[in-house]
């Protein structure tokens, strides 16, 4: 375990940023300790600039992140609710503003706060057993880190309804045939997702946080308001020494080798 952490770790391996959550006791569940070592492991990463991708999993083969803590929340006021939930949905933004695109390794449940940390993320990797869901209402809450908004935005409307509203359990497959997940994988997800960073890694660093930064940022405007910010940002990468490898190399038939500047 990291020194620093004590309910997860960060690793680096190569190219790529790994972090477990690890709360074995409850599943990997969210309490606002973990919550704010997640921020700061974020911060550690994010001040890898080489960082290419980075990959957020839970620790063990049962659970990604069963939900936020309900012993923490069992207790709450109405302001600490709010607090709590304000918390990790700033937790979960800085998920999506990472500048490096963040692939969810899904290992087992992701239910309730475990779905909304998945769906914060730019990609969802799968194992078999992976079983998402929004269970919220069965607690007598709603979903407070996201799942109302987030998910929403990447199933539908009528689907997140269905899912928040009967709170039911979602399976990998179905997951991926809503939308709701990449794919499922075969064998282990981290080194399913560590392949998908590979990938990733082989292409225009700047292009690709540049265009992480164009899809994300624009998801909720107008089309035309998001077509100039593609404009500006396509404009900038004509800035970079990447575009001028990229382009040559492609000219002069040989592999691109970029700086990531
Ligand atoms: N918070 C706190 N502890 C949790 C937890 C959670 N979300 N999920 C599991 N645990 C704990 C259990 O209390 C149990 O602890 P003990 O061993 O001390 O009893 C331990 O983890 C193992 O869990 P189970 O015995 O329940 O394991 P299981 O295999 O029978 O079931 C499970 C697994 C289906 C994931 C079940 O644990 C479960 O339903 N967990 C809760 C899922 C949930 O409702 N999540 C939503 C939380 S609310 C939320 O997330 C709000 C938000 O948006 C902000």
């Amino acid at each position: 375990m990291s020194p620093r952490y004590a309910n997860l770790t960060l690793e680096f391996r190569g190219l790529a940023a790994l972090i477990t959550i690890d709360r074995p006791h409850a599943l990997n569940a969210l309490d606002t300790a973990t919550l704010e070592e997640l921020d700061d492991a974020l911060s550690e990463a994010a001040d890898h600039d080489d960082i290419r991708a980075l990959i957020l999993t839970g620790a063990g083969s049962k659970a990604f992140v069963a939900g936020a803590d309900i012993a923490q929340m069992r207790e709450f006021t109405v302001a600490e609710a709010e607090d709590f939930s304000l918390h990790g949905q700033s937790v979960l933004d800085g998920l999506s503003g990472f500048p490096a695109p963040v692939i969810a390794a899904v290992n087992g449940y992701a239910l309730g706060g475990g779905t909304e940390i998945a769906v914060a993320c730019d990609l969802i990797l799968c194992s078999a057993n992976a079983v998402f869901g929004q269970p919220e209402v069965g607690l007598g809450v709603i979903p407070g880190f996201g799942g109302t908004q987030r998910l929403t935005r990447l199933v539908g409307p009528m689907r997140a309804r269905e899912i928040v509203f009967t709170g039911r359990r979602i399976p990998a497959a179905e997951a991926v045939q809503i939308g709701l997940a990449l794919r499922v994988v075969e064998g282990d997800v981290v080194e399913a997702a560590m392949e998908l960073a590979t990938v990733i890694a082989r292409q225009g660093p700047v292009a690709v946080r540049l265009a992480k930064r164009a899809i994300n940022e624009n998801a909720d405007a107008a089309l035309a308001t998001a077509l100039a910010a593609e404009r500006t940002l396509f404009a900038h990468c004509f800035a970079t020494n990447d575009q001028d490898e990229g382009m040559a190399a492609f000219l002069e038939k040989r592999k691109a080798v970029f700086r990531g500047a």
